[in-house]
């Protein structure tokens, strides 16, 4: 996908009403997906370099990595983990070499995962989660792609379990506001506010660049400090 400033906009839509019940829903039922082997591996390579329980900041769907490096920036004292499904960005953006399991460069760390089963693993593995980044999501806007919006998907229990606080942006607001069901559905506190600041990837520059108008919601406030990292 070319990243000029001519992407056309997904006209704003009501929240899906299927949303609140889906959430229940998948609340209710433990999410058995067998978990696949590259992205086991990928989480074993994470854990040897971050070591037991790590504070982390994860870029969720890092596209490129670009984001990851100036998410490095904002949390200068944590380790930061880039996924992205798409060996092709990650090396397009940060040479990401396929033919190896991660990428590291110091406290920041990329690797190559489904994050429906990287979530489920930094649960299980007890990861602290200092800050999720959910930047520019697929916003899958047909409604019967609805499962496919993160909100929808029976992974979204685990993904707040997971993160305590969680910064979501997206190019198209509806998505914001349903994320916004989800949450109230559990009982989440949110804030959606309707300026980005500053451009954290190069999605986001498109959008801008386009004319689109930028959402962010937060689950939480930014963390102040988290505890040094070794990088030995
Ligand atoms: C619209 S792009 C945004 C990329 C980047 N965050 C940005 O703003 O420039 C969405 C990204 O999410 C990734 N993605 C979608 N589903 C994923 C999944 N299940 N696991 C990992 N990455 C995923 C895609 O490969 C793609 O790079």
């Amino acid at each position: 996908m070319g990243l000029s400033g001519n992407s056309r906009r997904i006209p704003d839509a009501p929240p899906d009403p299927r949303v609140p019940d889906l959430v229940r829903r998948h609340a209710a039922h433990r999410f058995e997906k067998p978990i696949q082997a590259h992205n086991q591996s990928a989480f074993d390579w994470l854990s040897e370099r971050i070591g037991l329980r790590p504070t982390v900041v994860i870029d969720a769907g890092c596209g490129t990595g670009v984001s990851t490096l100036r998410l490095a920036d904002r949390h200068p004292k944590t380790w930061v983990v880039g996924v992205d499904k798409s060996a092709a960005r990650l090396s397009r953006g940060i040479g990401y070499d396929a033919a190896r399991i991660g990428h590291q460069r110091g406290r920041i760390l990329w690797v190559r995962a489904d994050l429906v089963d990287f979530w489920r693993l930094a649960l299980a593995a007890d990861w602290r989660v200092a800050r999720q980044y959910l930047l520019y999501p697929n916003p899958w806007p047909k409604p019967a792609h609805l499962s496919r919006r993160w909100h929808g998907h029976p992974v979204f229990p685990t993904l707040l379990t997971l993160s305590r606080t969680l910064t979501l942006r997206t190019n198209w607001r509806t998505y914001a506001e349903e994320f916004g069901e989800a949450l109230a559905t559990v009982r989440r506190p949110y804030a959606i506010e309707d300026e980005c600041g500053g451009d954290l990837t190069p999605f986001e520059a498109k959008y801008r660049a386009s004319g689109h108008r930028l959402t962010e919601l937060r689950v939480g406030a930014e963390p102040r400090s988290q505890a040094a990292p070794s990088t030995s």
